[in-house]
C-alpha cells in the first residue's frame, strides 16, 4: 500500500488531476447510460403509433401468417391500421384476414389485402405484384418481419447450400426489396415507420448459426444507416432486437421471464418504439425487459462482440445442436 502511495505521489499533480477528470467523465457517462436504460425499460413509453397515421392508415407486415408477424398484424389491426399481409401461404393469410375483418366489423371496418409470395425465390414479379398492391395505399407502417434461421444449430461448413442461400435471400434481399417498394410511399406522405426484426444472433456473433447471425448483423447496419438517410423525410427506421420468443422458429414452447410469447413481445415492440438510446448502435431498441437487461449487462461489461461472448454463444449452440440431434434420433427410432 505504502509503495502504491509513493508511486501516486511521484506522479505530477496536473497528470493526477487529468487522470481523475478522465475517470470522473467515464463514470459520469456510465451513470448517465444506466439512468437512460432504467427510464427506457421501466418508465418511458415509446413513440405513439398515431404519429404515423390516423385510423385507416395502412400497415404492411411480412411473414404475417404466423409467429411474431401474425401478432404484429393482430395488434396493428386493434389500433385501427388496415393491413397488407405478406407471406408464403395464401390460405393462412386469408384465414387471418377474415378473422380480423370479422372482429373489427363494427368500428369503421378493417380493410385487408393479402399477397402470397415466397421470398426465397427472389422473383422480381413478386415485388412488382407487391408494388401494384400498395402503390395507391396510404402506407404509414412497414414491419420487416419475415425471416428464416437454420433448422438446427449447425457448423458453417456443414450447412446445406440451399439453407444458407435461403437465409440470406429471405432475411437480407427480401427486407431490402420490400423496403425499396414501400418506403417511397412514406417519403411522399412525409411520415412513416419502418421496423425490422433483428436478433440477438446478429447483435452478438453466434457460432453454429453463423449465416443467420451474419444476415441479422447485415440488417443491423443497413437499418441504422437507412434511419439516418430517411430521418429528413419524417420516416422513423428502427431495428427491433430480440432474444428467444415462443414461436415455430425458436421451437421453444414454454414461456418464462426470459422467453415471452408473441403477444407480450409484440405489445412491447409496438409500445417501446425509439427507446433504445442506451444501446451501442443507434436506431435500435430491445423492447422486452429481460432481453434489455441482458443486452445492457453485456454491452457494459464484456461487450456483445467480445471473444468471451462468442465463446459462450458457441458452447450454448453446441449444446442445443446435441440435444436436437438426440431428439431427432429418438424420433427416428419411434417410426
Ligand atoms: N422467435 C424468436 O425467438 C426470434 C428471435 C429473434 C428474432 N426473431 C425474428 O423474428 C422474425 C419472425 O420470426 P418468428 O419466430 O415469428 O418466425 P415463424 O414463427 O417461423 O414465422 C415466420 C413467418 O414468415 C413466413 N415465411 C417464412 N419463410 C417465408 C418465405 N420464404 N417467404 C414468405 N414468407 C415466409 C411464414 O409464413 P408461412 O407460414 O406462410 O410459411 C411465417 O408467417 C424473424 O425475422 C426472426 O428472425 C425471432
Amino acid at each position: 500500500m505504502e509503495e502504491a502511495m509513493k508511486f501516486v505521489d511521484a506522479i505530477p499533480q496536473p497528470v493526477q488531476l487529468a487522470c481523475a477528470a478522465v475517470g470522473a467523465l467515464y463514470l459520469g457517462f456510465k451513470a448517465l447510460n444506466a439512468f437512460r436504460f432504467f427510464l427506457s425499460v421501466f418508465i418511458l413509453s415509446g413513440t405513439n403509433l398515431r404519429k404515423y397515421g390516423k385510423k385507416g392508415t395502412w400497415a404492411v407486415v411480412t411473414g404475417a401468417s404466423d409467429g411474431l408477424g401474425k401478432e404484429f398484424a393482430t395488434q396493428l389491426a386493434a389500433k385501427g391500421f388496415n393491413l397488407v399481409l405478406v407471406s408464403r401461404t395464401k390460405a393462412k393469410l386469408d384465414t387471418l384476414a377474415a378473422e380480423l375483418e370479422q372482429k373489427y366489423l363494427g368500428s369503421g371496418g378493417l380493410q385487408t389485402k393479402a399477397l402470397a409470395m415466397d421470398f426465397s425465390s427472389d422473383d422480381d414479379a413478386d415485388y412488382e405484384r407487391l408494388r401494384d398492391l400498395v402503390s395507391d395505399l396510404d402506407v404509414g407502417i412497414l414491419i420487416n418481419n419475415v425471416g428464416q434461421s437454420h433448422s438446427i444449430p449447425v457448423p458453417f461448413l456443414q450447412t446445406k447450400t440451399e439453407e444458407l442461400q435461403n437465409i440470406v435471400t429471405i432475411n437480407c434481399l427480401g427486407t431490402l426489396k420490400t423496403t425499396a417498394v414501400v418506403a417511397p410511399i412514406m417519403q411522399k406522405r412525409k411520415k412513416g415507420l419502418i421496423l425490422t426484426m433483428g436478433s440477438f444472433g446478429g447483435w452478438s456473433p453466434t457460432p453454429y448459426l453463423a449465416t443467420y447471425s451474419g444476415s441479422k448483423a447485415f440488417l443491423q447496419h443497413w437499418s441504422s444507416a437507412l434511419a439516418q438517410e430517411l430521418k429528413g423525410d419524417g420516416i422513423d427506421v428502427q431495428l427491433v432486437l430480440s432474444y428467444l420468443v415462443t414461436t415455430a422458429m425458436s421451437k421453444v414452447r414454454r414461456t418464462s421471464a426470459m422467453i415471452p410469447n408473441p403477444k407480450g413481445f409484440v405489445k412491447a415492440a409496438l409500445g417501446k418504439i425509439g427507446t433504445g438510446s442506451w444501446m451501442t448502435v443507434a436506431h435500435t431498441y430491445t423492447p422486452w425487459w429481460t432481453h434489455a437487461i441482458m443486452a445492457w449487462a453485456v454491452e457494459n461489461t464484456v461487450g456483445a462482440g467480445s471473444a468471451i461472448s462468442i465463446a459462450v454463444n458457441h458452447k450454448m449452440h453446441i449444446d442445443i445442436r446435441n440435444r436436437a440431434l438426440k431428439k431427432a434420433a429418438r424420433d427416428a427410432k419411434k417410426q
